[in-house]
């Protein structure tokens, strides 16, 4: 079972305060383009900068608004073209790809502590589900939106999509997407990093995911895996609300900071949640899908029924160690995609983005939960990796006791 640990929120609380007024104060700033930006440093807790920028809209692509019919057979789904000629054009391939393949070898298997699936149907990955719609709200957010889309058929499998990045070298990025998830219960819908494990080294993720058959506020954040031959590994995952009785039905916009040590999950601009425990290290490439396999985790969706991921636009800033992404020089120029007013539009920040909190002392911190000596190693090297102070302080186990050694680190900057 998972227990919900966010009594830390108290801490974060008091510390984002220093955030939003850092925020206030670096207001109008001039609007750039990214071949004048050299870095970009994000708005949080802990700022970090990432030499690349990277933003997909899909607000307004009516040209390419299609929405393919469903196919009634495994095979045809695989076989699939793309939805529109959108997916063929290089802005898209160069970035994403739609998958196509299925989990038929796993639930032959028919052992989840080797395939890490408890799969109990056939689930085809699909361009097919890949697709751009209109918004056909009364009062449309935007034109057109990117639909991410399941479906279980009559024929007793399902359909899913996911598109992949194609580079699996991203090593640390806080990637954002406006979205909403429509649908009955038994889907998931997902954004996440993904590092296949390799051997005895166990996969490296970290996971934004939304069970349609949870209360419409409930999200999960993972730092994978969560779950061993042994059981479920609590110190994983986290269940929490969405912020000011926001829903996942409704637009919401989503961040996740993957960051040296610690995964870190917004939505709406508030702070969700953070995890250190097995925060991914090596490089790893970037997903989303929309899916269910009749599994313990998604559930079954029932014959027929569709559920979907949509999508207004999806932006990140990141590092990225394929060869490509080499970039040279020193940070001149500091952007942000954060103090912008046009989403997508980086801004330059002054004086190499450090004015707005230089005035104020600078407080970093971030909460670790020490559950194995692993951690606590990684723990050290960061406090090594950063010269700085830090105050230890102990956490009190909460109410279930699960957390004796837990501690909170904070960094003080002079
Ligand atoms: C990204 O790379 C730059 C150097 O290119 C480095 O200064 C920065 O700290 C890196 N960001 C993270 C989060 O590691
Ligand atoms: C599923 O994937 C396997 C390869 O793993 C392939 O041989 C098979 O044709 C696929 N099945 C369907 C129904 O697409
Ligand atoms: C899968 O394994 C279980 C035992 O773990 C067994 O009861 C079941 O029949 C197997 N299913 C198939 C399709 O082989
Ligand atoms: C998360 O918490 C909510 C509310 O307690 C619960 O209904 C939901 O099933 C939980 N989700 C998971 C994945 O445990
Ligand atoms: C960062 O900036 C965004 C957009 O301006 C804002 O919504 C959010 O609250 C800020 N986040 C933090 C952690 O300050
Ligand atoms: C999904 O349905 C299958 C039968 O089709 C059943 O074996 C399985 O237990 C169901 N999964 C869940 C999580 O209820
Ligand atoms: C699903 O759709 C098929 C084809 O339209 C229909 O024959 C079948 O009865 C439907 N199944 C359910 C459970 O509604």
């Amino acid at each position: 079972m998972r227990t919900r640990r966010d009594r830390k929120f108290q801490l974060w609380d008091m510390l984002s305060q220093f955030v939003f007024l850092g925020g206030a104060l670096a207001a109008n700033l001039p609007l750039t383009t990214d071949a004048n930006c050299n870095c970009y440093r994000t708005n949080a807790t802990t700022s970090n900068y990432f030499a690349h920028h990277l933003f997909f809209d899909f607000r307004n692509l009516p040209q390419y608004a299609r929405v393919p019919p469903l196919i009634g057979d495994p095979d045809g789904n695989t076989q699939a073209a793309v939805a529109s000629s959108y997916f063929s054009l290089p802005q898209w391939t160069s970035y994403w790809a739609a998958q196509n393949w299925n989990n038929s070898e796993m639930m032959r298997m028919n052992n989840s502590d080797l395939s890490g699936s408890d799969a109990t149907v056939l689930m085809v990955n699909s361009p097919n589900n890949v697709y751009v719609d209109r918004d056909r709200d009364p009062r449309p957010a935007s034109q057109t939106h990117l639909v991410m889309r399941t479906a279980r058929l009559a024929a007793g499998f399902q359909t899913v999509a996911e598109i992949e990045s194609v580079s699996t070298g991203f090593r640390f990025l806080s990637i954002r997407m406006l979205a909403r998830t429509r649908g009955p219960p038994g889907a998931i819908t997902a954004m996440f990093t993904y590092r296949p494990p390799a051997g005895p080294l166990p996969v490296q993720e970290a996971d934004l995911e939304i069970r349609t058959r949870d209360p419409e506020n409930a999200v999960q954040y993972t730092n994978q895996p969560s779950w061993n031959a042994d059981g479920d590994i609590p110190a994983a995952t986290r269940n929490t609300t969405m912020p000011r009785g926001s829903r996942w039905t409704g637009w919401a916009h989503y961040r996740l900071d993957w960051t040296p040590y610690l995964s870190t999950w917004y939505v709406n601009g508030q702070f969700a949640s953070s995890i250190a425990f097995q925060a991914p290290r090596d490089p790893a490439q970037v997903i989303l899908n929309s899916w269910s396999d009749g599994g313990s985790w998604s559930g079954n969706m029932t014959a027929n029924a569709t559920a979907a991921m949509q999508i207004q636009w999806i932006e990140m800033v990141f590092n990225n160690t394929d060869p490509v992404y080499t970039k040279f020089g020193s940070c001149k120029n500091v952007c942000s995609i954060d103090e912008t007013h046009v989403v997508g539009t980086p801004v330059l920040m002054p004086s190499g983005g450090d004015i707005p909190l230089s005035s104020l002392p600078r407080l970093v911190a971030a909460t670790y939960d020490i559950w194995d000596i692993e951690a606590a190693i990684l723990v050290q090297q960061y406090v090594k990796d950063h010269e700085a102070t830090f105050e230890i302080k102990k956490v009190p186990p909460d109410s279930d006791h699960r957390s004796p050694s837990e501690v909170s680190v904070c960094r003080h900057y002079a």
